[in-house]
């Protein structure tokens, strides 16, 4: 018994060595692969030791049970698209894959059935948008399909829109005219929108991806517009009157402006100790104060060479503070 099963293995390695039908290994990763329906059968690629391997696809409908050879028999690539033939959305397919060298094969691997109106990805549709000066409270809307509906298929686009400033509160709604309006707006404000297609067959409904968000502001309204400009007509009006005005008043009270516009003049304290009591010798006052102002130091040489005058000519130096401050 023992030299039996012996020869049974010999016979099985040598069986596995030299047989030429020896199997392949089987494609992994079969997948349908769909979008907008164009549809593909996809794999990862075998690899085995001794070159490049050829695949063979068959595919069969529900309705008619038969695997059947599609445009894709012995080819090197992992990928096959579905010919024209398997275009009808509605038809359950199955498809099978295998690798192949030579006369050797691997075992068939098959796909989940697909049917493309359930199966399918639907993408963004093409979304442009205009503000119209005429309706500042609307956005009006063009989308361009991803696909053409067949008769008997119902595309609608459901809309989300919001205003940027406050992204929470989003609105929706739903419609089957790739040509429409967005009514109560605000006007001049920012909106950003967000639009999927949704399919409606006889038997399924599927939802497609959302467009990436565009922001498009709503117009402004002509009476608002008018009103900004009165606004600012208005606004530049009174800036002239106000000048005007002005220009008149500086022109008419030319010096009384110029009056007033001047520091009040104040007798400089020493002066006021010595008017106040003129007992004081003047040089005295001079000694006290020629530290802290050195311009009153100056007038005081000036009145100092009338002797007795002195008081006098500081009196009629008084008034005239504009040229001891020109002299500083
Ligand atoms: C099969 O593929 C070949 C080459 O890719 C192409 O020329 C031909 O039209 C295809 N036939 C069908 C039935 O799709
Ligand atoms: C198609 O969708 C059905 C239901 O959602 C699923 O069971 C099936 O695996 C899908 N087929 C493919 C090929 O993805
Ligand atoms: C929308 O609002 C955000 C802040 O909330 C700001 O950062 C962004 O720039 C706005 N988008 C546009 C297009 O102005
Ligand atoms: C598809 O959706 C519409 C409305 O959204 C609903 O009335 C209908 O029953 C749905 N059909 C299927 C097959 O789910």
């Amino acid at each position: 018994q023992g030299f039996l099963l012996c020869h049974f293995n010999l016979i099985f390695v040598s069986l596995l060595i030299l047989e030429p039908s020896a199997r392949l290994p089987a494609p992994q990763g079969v997948m349908v692969y769909s979008y907008n329906f164009r549809s593909s059968l996809r794999w990862s690629p075998v690899e085995v030791d001794g070159g490049p391997l050829l695949y063979t696809v068959h595919f069969k409908t529900a309705a008619f049970n038969q695997w059947d050879e599609m445009n894709c028999t012995r080819i090197s690539g992992t990928e096959c698209r579905f010919p024209q033939l398997l275009n009808e959305r509605s038809w359950t397919v199955t498809l099978r894959v295998r690798a192949e060298r030579g006369p050797a094969v691997s075992d068939w691997v098959q796909s989940e059935p697909f049917v493309a109106e359930r199966n399918t990805t639907i993408g963004p549709p093409r979304v442009s948008s205009a503000a119209e000066a005429a309706f500042p409270h609307s956005l009006l809307l063009s989308i361009t399909p991803p696909f053409a509906p067949r008769p008997g298929e119902l595309l609608q686009y459901r809309v989300s829109y919001w205003e940027n400033a406050t992204r929470a509160t989003r609105k929706e709604l739903k419609t089957s005219s790739s040509l429409f309006k967005i009514t109560d707006l605000k006007e001049s404000t920012l909106y950003c929108l967000e639009v999927r297609v949704e399919l409606q067959t006889l038997y399924c409904n599927i939802s497609g991806l959302p467009s990436a968000p565009q922001c498009y502001s709503t117009a402004l309204s002509e009476a608002t517009t008018t009103g900004y400009a009165i606004l600012i007509f208005l606004l530049i009006l009174v800036i002239l009157i106000f000048a005007i005005v002005g220009l008149f008043l500086i022109q008419r009270y030319h010096t009384t402006i110029k009056y007033w516009s001047q520091a009040p003049f104040r007798i400089p304290s020493h002066f006021e100790e010595y008017l106040q009591d003129p007992s004081l010798t003047f040089p005295e006052v001079l000694e006290n104060h020629v530290q802290d102002d050195p311009c009153d130091f100056l007038s005081v040489v000036c009145s100092g060479e009338g002797s007795q005058e002195g008081p006098t000519s500081a009196e009629d130096k008084a008034p005239s503070p504009g040229s001891s401050r020109e002299s500083e």
